[in-house]
């Protein structure tokens, strides 16, 4: 299989897919401008198109696919898109991050068609938070979606928390207990600025170093060595816990040294960098059934060394599509 390098060397083996750019939860941080309010779909690539863009990456050297969103879950061929691309050689590990309220009826039929693993993204444990921060959402859907991928061997089962100062920063001690007597990797997120909501971010940014102290302070922490340094979370066990606790520091302390990623947005759009504007439209290509090969190499070539989202950027922000479209 080739390898897929950018200018600095890094070998790029990931690519984050997001498949629909609509979701069943409102996060208001997550769609730019639009806070709880519904979105329409604007030119999703079909089924066929995304495994074609798929085996493309295989072959240009990418080994690990996450299916993200918006919410993944509410596309209707889900399961077919997930049998395709576990059928893609060279694809060795598939995985999908969610919101979890559709897991219930799909973590075993996704887990039949071959998807390996789940990221499970929850911000509250108290229903009336969840609702507020999803705008409307039941909690008790995505804690049924946690145990249906349990259940499915979707694991090992990463739940997401962004943090967010006196959003829910009070829940993180509860989101760490988790990880006590249950096999879940809890891994909280510094909140990310985003394109027209510097303020909303500068009210609410938590640094991981302030999360940590507050796990500490349930008990001390062992740091676990890393197995895995492709992933972006700093990963900690409480003494004698099952489970883990990841920090993924986007903000205070960037891990683009060791970026592995590129990324497909769910119009098409081929992304160096989760904060880069310079994107390569894959549409025509596919449309005239072309060699994609080459856009895989001209994205990586297009990477850059890393991205300032540190405060004193004053904010930078993700492009204009919002996570909803680009899938974190
Ligand atoms: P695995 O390690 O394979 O389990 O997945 P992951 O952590 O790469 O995927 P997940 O979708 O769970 O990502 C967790 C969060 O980390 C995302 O929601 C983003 O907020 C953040 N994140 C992931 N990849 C990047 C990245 O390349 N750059 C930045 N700045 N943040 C990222
Ligand atoms: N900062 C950090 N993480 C974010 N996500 C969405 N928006 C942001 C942001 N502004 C996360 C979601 C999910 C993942 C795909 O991206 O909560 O876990
Ligand atoms: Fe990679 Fe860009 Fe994320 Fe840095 S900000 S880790 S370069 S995707």
């Amino acid at each position: 299989m080739a390898t897929l390098l950018d200018p600095l060397g890094r070998k790029l083996e990931y690519l984050r897919v997001s498949v629909v750019d609509s979701c069943n939860l409102r996060c208001f941080y997550c769609s730019p401008g639009e806070s709880c309010k519904p979105r329409s779909l604007r030119g999703q690539l079909s089924r066929e198109h995304i495994v074609r863009a798929v085996t493309a990456a295989a072959k240009a050297g990418i080994k690990k696919v996450r299916l993200t969103g918006g919410e993944p879950l509410v596309r209707r061929d889900i399961v077919g898109l997930v049998h395709d691309i576990a059928q893609i050689e060279g694809i060795e590990d598939l995985s999908l991050t969610t919101n979890g309220t559709l897991l219930k009826d799909l973590a075993e039929p996704l887990a039949a068609a071959g998807l390996k693993r789940v990221n499970i993204s929850l911000d509250s444990l108290d229903g009336h938070n969840f609702e507020q921060i999803t705008c409307g959402g039941q909690l008790q859907a995505t804690l049924d979606g946690i145990d249906a991928a349990f259940d499915a061997g979707l694991t090992p089962v990463k739940i997401n928390m962004v943090v967010m100062k006196d959003l829910n920063h009070h829940e993180v001690e509860n989101f760490a207990k988790l990880t006590l007597d249950r096999d879940i990797h809890v891994r909280f997120i510094e909140y990310m600025p985003m394109l027209g909501q510097d303020d909303v971010w500068r009210r609410h940014y938590l640094p991981s170093s302030e999360i940590m102290e507050l796990c500490n302070g349930v008990l001390p922490m062992e740091a676990v060595p890393e197995e895995d340094l492709n992933g972006p979370a700093r990963n900690f066990r409480f003494p004698d816990a099952v489970g883990l606790l990841g920090f993924i520091t986007p903000v205070s302390q960037h891990f683009c040294a060791n970026c592995n990623r590129l990324r497909l947005t769910s119009d098409g759009k081929l992304k160096p960098c989760l904060f880069s504007a310079n994107e390569i439209d894959l549409q025509p290509a596919l449309a005239a059934n072309a060699d994609l090969g080459p856009y895989y190499q001209s994205a990586a070539q297009n990477k850059p060394a890393n991205s300032d989202v540190s405060p004193a950027s004053q904010g930078s922000a993700c492009g204009p599509q919002g996570m909803v479209e680009i899938g974190g």
